[in-house]
């Protein structure tokens, strides 16, 4: 079966006490912990979730006074009052003016034609419905990648379906796409768009096919979103990677894939959006060749390197949970993907996969990415990390 190969490159040098030893010099110099400075509730601090290596580092606001509430929390209430928060924020001027104190220094790039403010982007996942825009953009994203947007509303997989693993600085999900479906989340963009809350970075819109939805009729699931959110959005991921919807790997296959973004194409339009596709870690290099040879004969703008991973060998047996793996686990594998496409492509890569400091941002840069993006390093780390990275690239 194509979605069971998988593929192994070469192993980055740093070991992860190297990787975490340069954060803790780093992270004391971030202007969330000096606001902190001077001391904290004990409580909240022995709430914290945290590696041994951790414990020696200092940490920062983040770290030190919410992530220990949020992690007193099971993973997804956490998510959706963090999202409920940033939503709410997103309404007002002054908490926007607050969250603008987390933002990094501008280092603008241009990238298919978009230009980012920085190339610190979030990930697909954390904002599924697009309802904080204003909020990321406050904290600093270079850019927002919103979704997966799916043709139909869909509920998702039964909870539990969110899992943390502090020891590995990993999470592993089988969310499976709940969201509130294409129609209702075009509403919501088009209203924000005519608020004057538009962000001003670059906003992508990841797509994926509706669990109900047969493989055989993918294309008019995803052509349905597409026409819906194309004008919406700066750029369209193309989601044929995330491990949780049944059969939608299989679009990888160089025929099915080939066949999407033909029907993609006919549907461009007058002002044609970048498409990108966001690929799984879990393909052999022999597949990810030919999907790369698709990809540039259909003239796609770039590729995200990589989705969450099934290869769980890293996490102990007694932690491990069905779903898709991200986070430190998972770096050195996308990293490796990104540094192969940028060999064999021309093709801009969009890096994502345990990003979570200064050395795994490098690494990703080094490896040839044009621009990254954040989940789960941002899950542990906070919103700090992104002042931390641009700081120091
Ligand atoms: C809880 C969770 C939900 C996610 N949902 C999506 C999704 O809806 N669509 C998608 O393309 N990727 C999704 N991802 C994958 C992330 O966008 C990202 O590619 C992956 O987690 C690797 O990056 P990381 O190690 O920084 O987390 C999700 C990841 C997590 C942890």
């Amino acid at each position: 079966m194509w979605s069971r190969f998988s593929i192994r490159f070469s192993a980055s040098s740093a070991s992860v006490n190297e990787r975490r030893t340069g954060v803790a010099r780093l992270s004391g110099q971030t202007g969330i912990l000096s606001v902190y400075k001077g001391g904290g509730p004990d409580m909240l601090e022995s709430m914290s979730a945290m590696t041994a290596e951790e414990g020696r580092l200092p940490k920062n606001g983040y770290e030190r006074f919410v992530r220990p509430l949020l992690f007193s929390m099971d993973a997804e209430t956490a998510h959706h009052l963090t999202i409920r928060l940033l939503c709410g924020a997103s309404h007002f001027n002054v908490a926007l003016r607050a969250l603008k104190s987390f933002q990094p220094p501008s280092k603008p790039r241009t990238v298919f034609g978009l230009n980012f403010p920085n190339p610190i982007g979030l990930a697909a996942g954390l904002d599924k419905n697009g309802v904080a825009l204003p909020a990321w953009a406050a904290l600093g994203f270079g850019f927002i990648e919103i979704g997966t947007v799916t043709a139909k509303a869909q509920p998702g997989n039964p909870k539990p379906r969110i899992f943390r693993l502090p020891e590995q600085q990993a999470l592993i999900n089988r969310l499976g796409f709940n969201n509130d479906g294409a129609d209702a989340i075009a509403d919501r963009l088009r209203r924000l768009r005519n608020s004057e809350r538009w962000p001003v970075v670059p906003v992508g819109i990841n797509i994926g096919k509706s669990r109900a939805t047969p493989l055989e009729q993918a294309t008019d699931d995803y052509l349905y979103s597409f026409r819906l959110l194309r004008d919406l959005a700066d750029y369209i991921t193309l989601n044929i990677s995330s491990p949780n919807t049944p059969g939608l790997r299989e679009l990888q296959e160089p025929q099915k894939l080939s066949d999407l973004l033909r029907a993609m194409g006919k549907e461009a339009g007058a002002t044609p959006k970048p498409v990108v596709v966001k690929i799984s870690p879990d393909i052999s290099a022999t597949e990810l060749k030919a999907i790369l040879a698709v990809c540039e004969e259909h003239q796609v703008a770039g590729i995200i390197a990589t989705n969450t991973t099934l290869d769980h060998s890293s996490i102990p047996s007694q932690l491990d949970q069905e779903g898709g793996l991200s986070g430190a686990a998972l770096r050195e594998k996308s990293t490796a993907f990104v540094r192969e496409i940028a060999a064999r492509s021309t093709m801009p890569v969009i890096a994502s996969g345990g990003i979570s400091d200064v050395a795994s941002a490098r690494e990703k840069f080094q490896a040839g990415a044009q621009l990254i993006q954040l989940y789960t390093g941002f899950v542990y780390r906070g919103p700090g990390l992104l002042r931390e990275i641009m700081d120091k690239l």
